[in-house]
Parts: structure tokens; C-alpha cells; sequence
């Protein structure tokens, strides 16, 4: 796999919510663009942004759900606490040498597709029909 393509079936609705989801798969294609001949401080420097924004990203995504009173708020934290977790660890691996550039790329790929076609679209449709009401 060259690139992640970000499709339209990805898109929630939200602009400022998708265009945050665009920029993280364009940052995992950053990253994936280092795995032939990883350079370690490119690589670092990828991760390092990549965990930052996704931080703010959850952030930006918790804020709006507290705002429309979203019922499954403390499960969908969880899940983003998650995910850091498994982002700084692996992060961790991949500047070991434990864990391929490759993989941590298709975990986050394949993350970032199935939260947001499953938790993000759930809560993105109670946040547009708060709006309507
Ligand atoms: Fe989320």
C-alpha cells in the first residue's frame, strides 16, 4: 500500500471535524512515506506531531459532544485514552526497532476508518440533530 486515501464515505457531516480526521490520515501518509529508509528524526518528528494533534483533535471531538449533551461521552473517552495509550507505546517500538513504520501505519489507518465510521458517525449524527431542534 503507497497512500491512504481519504474517501467521502468518511466524511461525517462535521466540516471542521472531518477536515481534523483528513489531516490525521495525512499525517499517517507522512509517516508511511518514511518506511522504506526510516530516518529516525523524521520519524520521531512525524510521531511527536501525530500523537500532539491527535490529542487536540479529541479534545476538539469531547468538547463537542459535552456541548450537545452526548449520551455515550464517557465510553467514546475511553476509547480515545485508548488510543493514546497504544500511540506512545508504539511509538515507543518503532524507535526501538521493535515495530515497523509499516505496521503502526496500518494500525492507525485501520483505527482511525473503523472509530470513525462507528463512534464518530454515531455521536456526529446526535450533534446535527441537536442543531435542527
Ligand atoms: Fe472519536
Amino acid at each position: 500500500m503507497e497512500h491512504y486515501d481519504w474517501k467521502d464515505a468518511y466524511n461525517t457531516g462535521i466540516r471542521e471535524l472531518d477536515s481534523q480526521h483528513e489531516y490525521l490520515f495525512a499525517l499517517t501518509n507522512r509517516l508511511l512515506r518514511q518506511r522504506e529508509n526510516p530516518n529516525r528524526a523524521h520519524v520521531k518528528g512525524i510521531l511527536d506531531e501525530l500523537y500532539e494533534y491527535t490529542e487536540q483533535h479529541f479534545a476538539y471531538e469531547e468538547s463537542l459532544m459535552e456541548q450537545s449533551l452526548y449520551d455515550d461521552l464517557l465510553d467514546h473517552k475511553k476509547l480515545h485514552i485508548r488510543l493514546k495509550e497504544r500511540l506512545s507505546l508504539y511509538s515507543v517500538e518503532v524507535a526501538k526497532g521493535k515495530l515497523s513504520v509499516d505496521d503502526l501505519c496500518e494500525f492507525m489507518k485501520i483505527w482511525l476508518i473503523n472509530h470513525i465510521l462507528r463512534q464518530d458517525f454515531h455521536f456526529a449524527e446526535q450533534v446535527k440533530n441537536k442543531k435542527d431542534t
